[in-house]
């Protein structure tokens, strides 16, 4: 079993999240880094004593990898957020990953890395060794088990995120065939989700082709640079579009949909495919969605 301790702003969603982690063996929030000793939730709260909210996770690594947790982890915060996450502020509440065994560095410092690469800007969340470690008080642990409405500032659909993710892995196994992989994660992203409109563009040439999909008829082919599908394959980054009528270019396959997020698939370090999902409302897709559908995007192929 390895431990590696993460702080994700309020600790009762950071643990609830962990909990659901395949591999995760026990995770207990706690108090990490201050400069006291057994501080209590109170003196934690006054933001005196350097103590950020940390969750420890104890896992198995032959089962879930210090990298994917750490992928995970990214996918619930706001990295580029100093000293607040969601509606929590102070600097018990800013974000880090605090590791045992120095032999971790070089995987998070890689894990940095590529959230920095992948969304353009390097995250102020901290990390370092773990100085010391207090799990908080009994009513603290398996807060939002003992409190199903209580206050959690991660998204409801995170953990519906989660559980599809780790779904889509288990389903899809060793299956060999990429179309045979694209059509069942298409299908368990649309039943679950509820989405408008949720399928794959496959690179052929200098053009997108339909692949896989749930949801109404589309259009067969997208150039290489054309609406929101060949800006996210040639630019090979993800692109959430609040407003489709806003965004230049964009293809309108229905009428009806109105937001969308594409993300690019990679194989041997270039765009392979796309994912496309539409949306019938405005503003449906958020860093939440991105993040997710991007650890999708990596194992879906
Ligand atoms: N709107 C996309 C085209 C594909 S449909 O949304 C299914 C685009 O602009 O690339």
């Amino acid at each position: 079993m390895e431990t590696i301790y993460f702080a994700g702003g309020c600790f009762w969603g950071v643990e609830h999240f962990f909990k659901g982690v395949d591999g995760v063996a026990d995770a207990c929030p706690g108090y990490a880094n201050g400069n006291t000793e057994n501080p209590t939730y109170q003196e934690v709260y006054t933001d005196t004593t350097g103590f950020a909210e940390t969750v420890r996770v104890r896992y198995n690594p032959g089962r879930v990898s210090l990298a994917e947790l750490c992928k995970l982890f990214f996918a619930i915060i706001d990295p580029f957020s100093l000293n607040r996450q969601g509606h929590d502020e102070g600097t018990r509440y800013r974000t880090g990953i605090f590791y045992e065994n120095e032999a971790d560095r070089p995987v998070l410092e890689a894990a940095f890395a590529a959230v920095a690469k992948e969304l353009g800007q390097a995250p102020v969340t901290e990390l370092g060794p773990l100085c010391c470690f207090y799990p908080a008080e009994e009513y603290h642990q398996d807060y939002l088990d003992k409190n199903p409405e209580g206050y959690c500032h991660l998204p409801l659909k995170a953990f519906r995120y989660l559980r599809l993710y780790q779904d889509i892995r288990l389903y899809l196994g060793d299956e060999p065939d990429a179309v045979a992989r694209m059509a069942n994660t298409a299908a368990l992203i649309h039943e679950r989700m509820g989405f408008f409109w949720t399928g794959f563009y496959i690179v052929r040439g200098e053009e997108l082709v339909l692949g896989p999909f749930q949801g109404p008829s589309a259009c067969f082919r997208i150039k290489f640079g054309r609406g929101v599908c060949g800006t996210a394959w040639k630019e090979a980054r993800t692109i959430v579009v609040p407003d489709v009528e806003a965004f230049p270019g964009h293809i309108a396959c229905s009428a009806l949909s109105r937001s969308e997020i594409v993300v690019p698939i990679f194989r041997n370090g270039s765009v392979a495919a796309v994912l496309d999902i539409d949306s019938t409302e405005l503003s449906t897709f958020d860093a939440t969605d991105a993040a997710f559908l991007n650890l999708i995007a990596g194992i879906c192929l």
